[in-house]
Order: structure tokens, then sequence, then C-alpha cells
């Protein structure tokens, strides 16, 4: 009993600040940790705008592998020299003894840092605007129901495979917009919109003759496609069975994206046309319905084209519904200074792999991940960003691919 007393007197506070090291090594350790990922979203951040931009694919490619290589490289830097070595602060050193030359890095880091978890916090409290009285959702698994193995032989399929991968179950939304300029006689129009397809031959045919078949039977009143319709030419003639057969009352209309932009953007365009499908780059169209005005206008812009071509000519009247397509959502707050009612776009494919609770990390849009998809407000413009249903890396974690049918309201109701 004595000598038991001798131990915890003498020993206690040796463990005590042995306890203390530790904790205080930990914590440090966090702290790197944070500094490491505030790093590595700088560099995300530079990768999702220069994607937003005219840049060709090559170097795109070549800037990423080297973002991604500072990425690896600068966790091990980090702790080994600021963490280890010089002021070692996982072994007693203090941060007050930091070079001065790390400071200003590690602040940027923690800026990194802190720009991720506010991306995170607005991904957890993103809700659809008011004009959205109505949402639904109904979730079409396509290889159950085709009974067939869809994984082709095209790039990336390896990726197809992968545990949890979501590129198989479609999410089909239905989504109501109340619009106070949308004519009361078309009250309950519907838009089915679909983009960023990607055929690539690594989900098979069939994936989308399956997916045109079931979007078709909803029996739309107009049809858009709003990009990234193909990412190798060799599944062009995939368009007679899928994107060709399907009819809308009022049209079918389309713009390309940034990837048919990397291939044969003229034969895409004319195979579409070809098809049957309306041009809305070539020049806007002005729709009669119901004794209204249906103006639609669609911009490629960066890639293809100018914005300023689709600038609303002096032909409208103030009473015409303006309907704009933009692969991009990056034009959306263009597209509101020019007083557009709505505004249906893709690209950002929803960030296709989603880290939960942060949400998605990779968009190429010069906003980051502001507009992956959704439905937004700006003034008296709405924009609906799919997540699109493909993408040439054919993995989706809770990040489903997206078809969706929208039905347009004028008066409050649902
Ligand atoms: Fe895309």
């Amino acid at each position: 009993m004595i000598c038991v007393q001798q131990d915890s007197l003498f020993s206690s506070p040796l463990s005590a600040k042995n306890e203390k090291r530790n904790m205080e090594a930990i914590a440090n350790g966090l702290i790197l940790l944070m500094l490491s990922v505030g790093h590595a979203e700088l560099w995300i951040m530079l990768i999702n705008r220069t994607h937003a931009l005219k840049i060709p694919d090559a170097r795109l490619k070549r800037l990423r592998h080297v973002l991604e290589l500072l990425m690896v490289l600068f966790p091990i830097v980090l702790f080994a020299s600021v963490g280890l070595y010089h002021p070692g602060v996982l072994a007693g050193g203090k941060w007050s003894q930091l070079p001065f030359w790390w400071q200003p890095i590690l602040l940027l880091c923690a800026l990194g840092f802190l720009g991720l978890m506010f991306s995170g916090v607005r991904h957890l409290f993103y809700r659809p605007p008011r004009q959205q009285t109505a949402g639904e959702s109904e979730l079409i698994h396509l290889r159950e129901r085709l009974n067939q193995d869809l994984i082709g032989e095209g790039p990336y399929h390896y990726l197809a495979g992968l545990p949890f991968n979501e590129i198989f179950s479609v999410e089909f939304t239905r989504k109501t917009f109340q619009l106070p300029r949308l004519p009361e006689r078309w009250e309950g129009l519907t838009i089915l919109h679909l983009s960023d397809f990607h055929y690539s031959g690594t989900l098979k045919r069939e994936y989308f003759i399956e997916l045109c078949r079931i979007a078709q039977a909803t029996k739309p009143d107009l049809i858009i496609f709003a990009g990234d319709l193909i990412d190798r030419m060799e599944c062009l003639d995939w368009l007679e069975e899928t994107l060709g057969p399907m009819q809308a009352p009022l049209g079918r209309f389309f713009i390309l994206g940034n990837h048919d932009w990397h291939q044969e953007s003229l034969q895409i365009r004319q195979a579409l046309r070809e098809s049957g499908w309306i041009d809305l780059t070539a020049k806007p169209v002005r729709l009669q319905h119901e004794g209204h005005t249906l103006f639609m206008a669609g911009t490629e812009a960066p890639w293809m084209g100018e914005l300023q071509e689709v600038k609303l000519s002096e032909g409208n009247a103030a009473d015409d519904f303006l309907l704009l397509v933009s692969h991009t959502p990056d034009n959306f707050h263009w597209a509101e200074r020019e007083g557009y009612d709505l505004v249906l776009s893709g690209h950002t494919h929803g960030g296709q792999v989603r880290v939960p609770p942060v949400g998605p990390i990779f968009a190429p849009s010069l906003h980051g991940t502001r507009y992956t998809s959704g439905t937004f407000a700006r003034g008296s413009t709405l924009l609906h960003v799919s997540r699109g249903v493909s993408g040439i890396h054919p993995l989706r974690w809770f990040c489903r691919p997206e078809i969706s049918l929208l039905t347009l309201r004028s008066a409050d109701k649902k």
C-alpha cells in the first residue's frame, strides 16, 4: 500500500506530462491533416475552374496530373518537415518556431480547408428555391430491369464495376416549377430535360435505349438535350436507337457540350439534325404555342460560339417566355441579366462522386461546386442543372444519374 502511494507520488507528474505531449502530438497531427486537405482543396479549386474554360483536353490532363502529384507529395513533405523535423510539432516542437516561409503556405492551406467546409455546409443546407413547388423521384435499376451486363469495352470500363457504383441506378426526377411569367394557357407544360449521355462504349447501347424508352413513355410536350452526347465517335450510330426515335409535340431541341467539342462536333451536330433534332445554337427558335411565344436559345459557350450571339433580339414581345439551354451552368448569371425565365444545364454531373457529408468535390465550373445539380433562382430566372446520365469516367458514388421531367405552372398551385 505504501509502495503504491510512493509510485503515484513520483510517477504521476511524469505520466501526466507524457499524456499531455501525446495529446498535443495527436492534435498537431490532426492540424497537419486538415492543412493537407486544405492544400488539396486549393488545387481542386484550380482544377474545377480550369476545366470550366476552353482549354484543350490534353493540356487539362497534363495540368491535372501535375496537381494530383502535388496533392500526394505535399502531405509527405508537411508531416516530415513541420511534423518531425523543424519545428517537429509531432515530437514536442512548438508552432511558434515555424520557419517564416511556411507561414503563408499554411495560411493558404487553412483557407482552403475553410473553403471546403463552407462548400460542405452549403451542400448540407441546400434546399430548392420556392419556385420549385413539388419534386419526387423514381429509381430505375437498369441492370436488373434489363437483366444483362451493361458494361462494355469503352475507356475506364473497369470503374463501372466498382462496388457501390450507382451508374446503373438512374433517378427519374419529376419537378414542378412555378413561373409567374408562364402564360396561363401553358399550365402544366412538360419538358423532358436530358443531358450528358457521353456515349463511349463503356456503358452499352442497351442502357441508353432503355433510358430513352422510359423517358419517352412520359409523353413530354418538349424535349431538351443539354449537351455532351459523345466521347467516342464510333458510337455516333447509337443515335438511331436512342435519341433518334424520341418525339414531342413541341419538338426536340439540342445543344452540344465540351466533350462533343473534343470530338468531331460538326459530325455530331449533323447526325442529330438528320435524326430530327433541332439545333438551338444555329439560331434561336420562336415557337408559337396556344397563342403565346416560347423563345428558345442555346449556348455552348465558352467552348463553341459566343454568349453575345444568344443575346435577346429586339423582336421579343414583353410577354414572350424565354428559355435558355446552356451546357454549363456558369452562364446562369449572364442569363439572369438577359432576362431569361428558365435555364436548363448539365455539364457538372452533380460532382459524380460525393463525399459525405461534404458533398461534391470536383465540378468543372467557375463557381466550383455551387451549381453541381438541382434548382437555383436568381432574380426572376430559374436554373435547373441535371446530374446527367453518364460521364467519361463511369463512376457515381452518392450521385445517381438523372433524367428529369419538369412541369411548368403559372399560378400558385401544386
Ligand atoms: Fe458531361
